[in-house]
């Protein structure tokens, strides 16, 4: 009985412990939305009621690529939560990244997501680090049709190696699975980091450090 009951409560915590991932849904659905008084349900966000859920809610459209007309040369459209509000607490959302020829997205993590890719045009070279103490870099030359995965909160990046303008839709394992880009976050934080700490972090000359923060705290 007491290891029937001690392994309950372990369920329980490791139950508590998942729901830092999306949870499953209890229902259907539950479209989000901003306006408290109108909503029947909470589970994270306030949810419409089922009976006023139209097609509207569960739709976006990302047929326009991205303005690619920017120092790193893509775009990246997330259709996550905050544009679909019906994909709420369903554990999933998506991307369109448009590459201009040697364009990249730049070397960046997605703390709550894995990211499964699909090319439809053009050729990348992707990949991804693992963590220390090994960092192994796992990359690979992605043509048209190509899948590729980035397990979540790994570092990972695309580069359009073509000639060519390239394409591809990401699905991503939470309805918001946020962006870290790497070089952003270090080096363009508000307020800045103390620019000796990050020349010693990285081993590099401090007006090196200096250089990079005017950079990347500019295009904020
Ligand atoms: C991405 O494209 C959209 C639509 O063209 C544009 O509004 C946005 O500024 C672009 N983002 C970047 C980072 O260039
Ligand atoms: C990491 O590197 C060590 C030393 O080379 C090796 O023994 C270990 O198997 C590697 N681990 C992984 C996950 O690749």
């Amino acid at each position: 009985m007491k290891s029937f009951l001690l392994a309950f409560v372990l369920l329980a915590l490791a139950s508590s412990f998942a729901s830092a991932f999306d949870p499953s849904p209890l229902q259907d659905f539950c479209v989000a939305i901003d306006e408290p008084k109108n909503a029947v349900f909470v589970n994270g966000k306030f949810c419409k009621d089922p009976k006023l859920a139209k097609a509207g809610d569960f739709y976006f459209s990302v047929k326009m690529p991205g303005d690619t007309n920017n120092p790193v040369g893509s775009n990246v459209s997330a259709v996550n939560v905050d544009k679909i509000p019906g994909l709420n607490t369903l554990g999933i959302s998506a991307a369109r990244i448009d590459f201009a020829p040697y364009g990249q997205n730049p070397p960046h993590t997605h703390p709550r997501a894995t990211e499964i890719l699909v090319v439809l045009e053009g050729t990348l070279l992707v990949g991804f680090v693992t963590s220390n103490p090994n960092n192994t870099l796992i990359s690979k030359v992605l043509n048209k049709g190509d899948v590729f995965v980035f397990p979540i909160g790994l570092v990972h990046f695309q580069f359009n190696i073509g000639k060519t303008n390239a394409l591809a839709f990401a699905g991503l394992s939470s309805q918001n699975p946020g962006v870290i880009t790497i070089a952003d976050a270090v080096f363009g934080s508000n307020p800045p980091i103390n620019p000796d700490f990050l020349a010693k972090a990285f081993m590099l000359d401090v007006k090196v450090v200096k250089d990079l923060q005017a950079k990347f705290q500019m295009d904020d």
